[in-house]
């Protein structure tokens, strides 16, 4: 995407050559001959950097500064004067201009110092990403299994991987969704590009819509400066689009737009912007069935589901337990210094019969809390938790006896809600923290 200049100059030969130059080298450049109609420009085009005279007519170059600076902390301004007195460059410099040049203006300098700014812009912006990135970088790259499936899943992985083509990965809570977007995303061309998760269960509709988009400054009560929204931020990368089903009609039609004509536009902007993005959505709940009802859209479904991987159950895929178990259990004993340990056949034993309602999640949990409570080098009944030990599995138990859903979830908040916190049984349920807090409340099982 072309960076963006906004060149505020009153003087026209000087405007215009520098509209030219610029131009030349690439950049999308608007200009004006004075302060007020820039600001005007300000809220639409959203500079990437600003070039700005500090004489002007009217509004001088350093109100100017100070308003754009007001609605937009960090824009990047460089100032131009003809007057190279030491005060108005430290007036300029205090009021957040990142660099200011002597008139007459050469070109070839004032390209210098706007690619230094840019690049140190741009850089800010990679490391943000990046460390969003590696708070994450744990789980990354470390698809454990043996079963057939999950290798099949793995091939599957590197020849989409690569494509364009937006994908949709369906799977029971704790089923690895996640860790499988970040591995398509990391197999592709895009992999040096941002990666941006977003839970749309998680954000109410208003602010998710202007996380997602940006807005400019006054859209809104509360919007006192132009923000970019992550869907610019993700530009040339992958957007994963975590519970999908959840996204508000509203926002359903305005992603659609974005998947068919590339291009977003922030609230309150009246100009569009090009995005290259692919989508990678998940969902833990039946799609199929929201689409029927019309809570999904059918044509978002169908621009999304382009690729489907479906992440089966740990139940259905049993020889993966034995080295998921022993890896976690050896990466949380390394971490705690206690070298390696392993499993007591009758653990083994348990472990492949329980059900695991959340997955491989629960798993690692399991094996997180036994490599810590573990004395000695094997893990033993004692360090595992207690309905795991049980005869039969919770699951197992609600199957046998026909347990409707409802009543189902019912015991399951009531037995687990003092051994797990609310993430935690949410996950195994599959439902958002809000939805079970208001199954809770209806069912009068808030704790007190
Ligand atoms: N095959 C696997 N190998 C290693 N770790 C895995 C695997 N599958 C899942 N995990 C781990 O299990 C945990 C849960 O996975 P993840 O967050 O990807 O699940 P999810 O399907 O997105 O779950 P939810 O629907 O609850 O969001 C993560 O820590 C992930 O790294
Ligand atoms: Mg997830």
């Amino acid at each position: 995407m072309a960076e963006r200049l906004l060149i505020v100059e009153d003087e026209a030969a000087l405007r215009d050559s520098l509209k030219r130059v610029f131009e030349r080298d690439g950049y999308e450049v608007s200009s004006s001959d004075n302060a007020e109609t820039a600001l005007q420009l300000f809220d639409v085009a959203v500079p990437d950097l600003i070039l700005c005279d500090i004489i002007l007519p009217g509004m001088d170059g350093i109100e100017f500064l100070k308003t754009v600076r007001a609605r937009s902390k960090d824009q990047m301004v460089i100032m131009m004067t003809a007057y190279a007195s030491i005060e108005t460059a430290v007036a300029a410099l205090r009021a957040g201009a990142r660099d200011y040049i002597l008139k007459p203006v050469i070109h070839e300098e004032l390209k210098r110092i706007v690619r230094i700014a840019l690049n140190e812009r741009a850089l800010k912006a990679e490391n943000e990403i990046l460390k969003r990135q590696i708070a994450a970088q744990f789980d990354f790259l470390t698809i454990i299994g043996e079963s057939k499936i999950i290798k099949a899943l793995i091939e599957q992985v590197k020849l989409i991987a690569d494509s364009r083509s937006n994908v949709l990965i369906l799977g029971e809570t704790g089923t690895g969704k996640e860790l499988f977007t970040r591995a398509i995303h990391h197999n592709s061309s895009r992999r040096d590009k941002p990666f941006v998760p977003i839970n749309c269960s998680a954000i109410p509709d208003h602010l998710l819509e202007s996380e997602l988009f940006g807005y400019v400054k006054g859209a809104f009560t509360g919007a006192n400066q132009n923000k970019r929204g992550l869907f610019e931020e993700a530009d040339q990368g992958t957007v994963f689009l975590d519970e999908i089903g959840d996204l508000s009609p509203h926002l359903q039609s305005k992603l659609l737009r974005v998947i068919d004509d590339h291009e977003i536009r922030p609230i309150g902007s009246t100009r569009s912007r090009k995005v290259d993005i692919r989508f990678i959505a998940a969902t833990n709940r039946d799609i199929v069935h929201a689409v029927k009802e019309g809570r999904l859209r059918e044509d978002l479904f169908y621009r999304i589901n382009v690729v489907t991987l479906y992440l089966p159950p740990l139940r259905e895929r049993k020889e993966d337990i034995p080295i998921l178990a022993e890896r976690f259990l050896n990466r949380y004993a390394n971490e705690l210094g206690k070298g390696n340990l392993k499993l007591d056949p009758s653990v083994e034993m348990i472990l492949l019969e329980y059900a695991w309602p959340g997955n491989i999640r629960e798993l690692r949990n399991i094996m997180e809390r036994a490599a810590l409570i573990s004395r000695g080098q094997t893990i033993r009944k004692e360090d595992i938790p207690e309905e795991l030990t049980g005869q039969r599995s919770f699951t197992a138990e609600g199957v046998d006896r026909r347990l409707s859903i409802k009543e189902y979830t019912k015991e399951f908040i009531r037995k687990h809600q003092a051994d797990m916190n609310e993430q935690q049984l949410a996950d195994c349920l599959g439902i958002t923290r809000k939805a079970l807090w208001e199954k809770r409340k209806r069912w009068d099982l808030l704790r007190q």
